[in-house]
């Protein structure tokens, strides 16, 4: 008898620590979808991470302004452009510049590769709205 009190114990916790887990998923699920789905994209997971791994977020973040332009204000600008866009784009952030969003200047970034440059490039553009 004890030890069927035990176990319903533990069925017990374990129903509602799945319960509650449950409850934490469905909720957060709701609010990423759109993320979730961008995040499938294997340009965006690469673009992702190169730029977690550079310096960009010291000056870009994807929302708001910070010294540079939002990312999703660049990806908007050139929502329409043709495909270029990602080599030139590639190329301003290894080469810096300024005078498109402001007086501001981008330092160069010159040991990036022209190819890892574009992917964070196909990463900023998936931002757009
Ligand atoms: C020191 C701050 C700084 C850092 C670090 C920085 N940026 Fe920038 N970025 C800027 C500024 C300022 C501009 C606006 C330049 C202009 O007006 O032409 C800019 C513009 C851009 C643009 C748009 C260029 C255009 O011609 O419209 C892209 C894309 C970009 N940055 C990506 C990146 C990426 C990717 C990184 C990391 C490898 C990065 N930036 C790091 C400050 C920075």
């Amino acid at each position: 008898m004890k030890k069927l009190l035990i176990s319903f114990a533990v069925i017990g916790i374990l129903i509602s620590c799945g319960g509650s887990d449950d409850k934490k998923t469905e909720s957060t699920d709701k609010k990423e979808t759109a993320v979730e789905d961008l995040s499938k994209n294997p340009d965006y997971q690469k673009g992702l991470e190169l730029i977690g791994g550079s310096d960009c977020l010291t000056c870009h973040k994807v929302d708001e302004p910070v010294t540079g332009p939002s990312y999703r204000d660049v990806a908007n600008k050139y929502a329409a452009a043709g495909d270029t866009i990602v080599a030139h784009l590639a190329g301003k952030i290894i080469n810096g510049g300024k005078g498109v969003w402001g007086e501001v200047y981008m330092t160069p970034h010159t040991g990036l590769s022209q190819e890892d440059a574009e992917a964070m490039v196909k990463y900023i553009l998936l931002l757009k709205k």
